[in-house]
């Protein structure tokens, strides 16, 4: 029986931490992204297509993950942060066209939008002291 209800409380300890996006996550999805971004940019410079390619996908799977609860701002943070993570895809795909296609000051215009994003949202809920 004792084994039975700490089963039951390590079960449901793992599908409650399966469920919940925790800081400790989106701190990993931004370093992720922040890599990625490092990577684009690297690929433009190096004309390094498939890095940029890499880059765009490690970049837009991170971004999809991006949760920010909605705690005092209520559902407004969470609809910015939906906003803003599919702004980044967009943005993110116009980058992959633009290099797919070789123009490498249209592939750089895109990712300063994807950059102005993560630069929006930090400026609003980020909140750097
Ligand atoms: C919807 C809001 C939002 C967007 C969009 C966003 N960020 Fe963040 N970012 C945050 C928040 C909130 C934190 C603080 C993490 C925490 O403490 O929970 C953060 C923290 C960070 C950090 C610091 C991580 C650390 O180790 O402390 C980096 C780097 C970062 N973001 C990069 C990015 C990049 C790159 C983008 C764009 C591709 C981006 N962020 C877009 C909200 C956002």
């Amino acid at each position: 029986m004792k084994k039975i209800i700490i089963g039951l409380i390590t079960f449901g300890a793992l599908t409650f931490n399966l469920q919940a996006y925790d800081q400790s996550e989106r701190i990993q999805d931004m370093q992720t992204m922040e890599a990625s971004m490092a990577q684009i940019q690297k690929g433009i410079l190096y004309n390094n297509k498939k890095m940029v390619l890499q880059g765009v996908a490690n970049l837009k799977q991170a971004s999809s993950k991006v949760e920010i609860a909605p705690k005092t701002d209520m559902d407004y943070s969470t609809n910015f942060a939906k906003n803003q993570a599919s702004n980044i895809r967009k943005f993110a795909d116009r980058v992959k066209e633009n290099i797919k296609a070789g123009h490498k000051h249209g592939a750089a215009m895109n990712y300063t939008k994807v950059l102005d994003q993560c630069i929006s949202c930090h400026n609003k809920i980020r909140k750097w002291n």
